[in-house]
């Protein structure tokens, strides 16, 4: 039912009701009630685990949420994404992430024509260019294979083959030392100059449009450092791109040889999965990043053949409107139990809140309801000893996606158990928290007298009854972390088709660029002290002061 509002849906009225009274369970008792919640609410497919029992819901909770993903039409529009229509509506662009992991032999044809030979055909450049770098036969220009790689990107274009580089880790050739350089802020390009051998860095110079203003210039700062040691016809050796603009990539005086295309049904957050990947095949060789496409992909065949009520992205993201439009949780939390994935949370803040971080449905109306939550996080055990506290204790009830994988990559001995038994027991304390007799209880063991147990008892009370998922993984590995990111884009595109929005577009982010290229050149030049309000002249005036120094 393509409802004007999603408060309307019959699904959206009948949870309403149904929240009246789910607000007040405890999980305590429903784990005493239902000794086999754990198999009731678990599923596992394409090697995750998702236990997601620790929710404050039951059957009827999950068949109405399943009700109003289908009053929503969430399995036409998972249809239409898959087969190529054009659902990114206001850039009228197909949405084909999941066509860069189809295997070789697959077929989809958009606008007439089958895109899985040219994904391919990308693949195979990206192979052949990796082999080379990898086993030294591509050499920098006095003949030395490549040390160290510098991938030049913002967005899209830095994040996903920064996290997936750091997630992979154990996997990355020897030789090979990988650098990210996002920011305009010189710092960033600078540290990493005053680190890499010019004679043995390639740069990649990642970019959808190849004209985003950080990424230009740094990769203008890298060429110019680069000729400062070396002449121009060695440039091509050294620098190559990722782009769908080859004028753009030809005129900054690369080589289109060394140009990895991709398409514009390509979102920039989207993007891991195809040439701008490159660093990741790099890094962990082709056939690790073939493991991970084929994990991605057999997350897109779950997602787009298993029934909702079996489904793991529709059940997470379901979970997730659960809290957002019902219980009003304005946030969710990412504590990944693995250092490797210490950049996942911030892989997730792009994926989800610029996709749906929108306040007007797809046809330009308000939304009826509150739209993506604020996702933030860090590792654990780290997050235990800052932030934990707030989510154990504090005021609002903050969501956690708990991730985890059961093996580790090291042998260093203790460490993984003491590892997973934090994160196991932190969603055992948010779930029971303690109660004011089990507080009691435990300090009169200790011997406290019971003026000082009654003084101290609210603060050492735990409210508990707060929500997690466990995401388990045998262990973090190509095809393992190709699945999670998988999963998290469908559950974001999930919500996005509840939310009735459009999660391809980002149109937020125009308006600071356009100021920005405005404020710049009064900065550098002469500077309107009435262009702007009474803040912005007076900060633009002070900075002119220090700048003129
Ligand atoms: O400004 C936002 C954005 O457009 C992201 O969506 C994108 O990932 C990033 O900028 C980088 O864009 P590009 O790859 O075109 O440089």
């Amino acid at each position: 039912m393509p409802q004007s509002n999603l408060t309307d849906a019959p699904a959206f009225q009948a949870l309403i009701q149904h929240f009246a009274e789910a607000k007040e369970w405890q999980m305590r008792t429903l784990f005493s009630q239902q000794s086999d919640r754990f198999n009731r609410f678990s599923i596992e497919t394409a090697g995750l685990l998702l236990d997601y029992s620790k929710n404050r819901l039951n059957e009827k909770t999950m068949d109405l949420l399943f009700q109003l993903a289908r009053e929503c039409d969430l399995e036409s529009k998972r249809s239409a994404m898959f087969s190529g229509e054009k659902i990114n509506t206001t850039e009228n662009r197909a949405v084909l992430h999941t066509a860069l992991r189809l295997p070789r032999g697959a077929s989809l044809v958009v606008d007439g024509q089958d895109v899985v030979p040219e994904v391919h055909a990308v693949l195979d450049h990206i192979k052949a260019f990796s082999d080379r770098v990898r086993s030294g036969q591509w050499t920098g220009c006095t003949g030395q294979a490549i040390t160290d790689i510098v991938n030049i990107g913002i967005g899209g274009s830095d994040l996903g083959p920064e996290m997936t580089c750091r997630a992979l880790r154990p996997f990355v050739h020897p030789r090979l030392t990988m650098h990210f350089v996002s920011n305009v802020d010189g710092h960033d390009l600078d540290a990493v100059l005053a680190k890499v051998p010019s004679e043995s860095t390639l740069f990649i110079i990642a970019s959808k449009t190849f004209t985003t203003r950080e990424t230009m210039m740094n990769a203008q700062s890298a060429r110019s450092w680069f000729l400062q040691a070396h002449a121009e016809p060695d440039l091509p050796r050294h620098f190559v791109a990722v782009s769908t603009n080859t004028e753009a990539v030809r005129s900054f005086g690369i080589d289109t040889e060394n140009m990895f295309p991709f398409w514009d049904w390509v979102g920039g957050r989207y993007s891991v999965w195809s040439a701008i990947g490159l660093p990741l095949a790099l890094a962990i060789g082709f056939e690790g990043f073939s493991e991970f496409l084929a994990g991605a992909h057999a997350m897109d065949q779950h997602f787009q053949t298993a029934p909702l009520e079996k489904n793991m992205p529709v059940i997470l993201g379901l979970i997730g409107i659960w809290y957002r439009n019902f219980f009003g949780s304005s946030s969710l939390s990412i504590a990944p139990y693995h250092q490797d994935l210490s950049q996942f949370p911030a892989y997730l803040q792009q994926l989800d809140m610029e996709s749906n971080g929108k306040r007007v449905t797809a046809a330009g109306q308000p939304v009826s309801t509150a739209t993506c939550p604020i996702v933030w996080g860090d590792v654990g055990t780290n997050g235990q000893h800052a932030y934990f506290q707030l989510l154990h204790q504090g005021t609002d009830v903050t969501p956690v996606d708990f991730i985890a994988a059961l093996k580790a990559a090291h042998d260093l001995e203790g460490h993984h158990m003491v590892l997973l038994a934090n994160c196991f027991a932190q969603s055992e304390a948010f779930m029971r928290g303690k109660t004011a007799e089990e507080v009691r209880v435990e300090m009169r063991a200790q011997q406290i007298p019971d003026e000082k147990i009654e003084s101290l008892l609210p603060h050492r009370v735990f409210p508990g009854n707060r929500p997690s998922n466990t995401i388990l993984m045998d262990k973090l590995a190509p095809s393992t972390l190709g699945a999670l990111i998988a999963l998290y884009e469908h559950k974001t595109f999930v919500q996005g088709v509840i939310w009735g929005i459009n999660s391809f577009d980002q149109w937020g982010v125009e308006l600071g660029k356009v100021l920005a290229k405005n404020i710049e050149a009064e900065l550098t030049g002469a500077a309107h002290p009435d262009a702007h309000d009474g803040s912005t002249n007076g900060l633009i005036a002070r900075a002119k002061i220090s700048l003129s120094e």
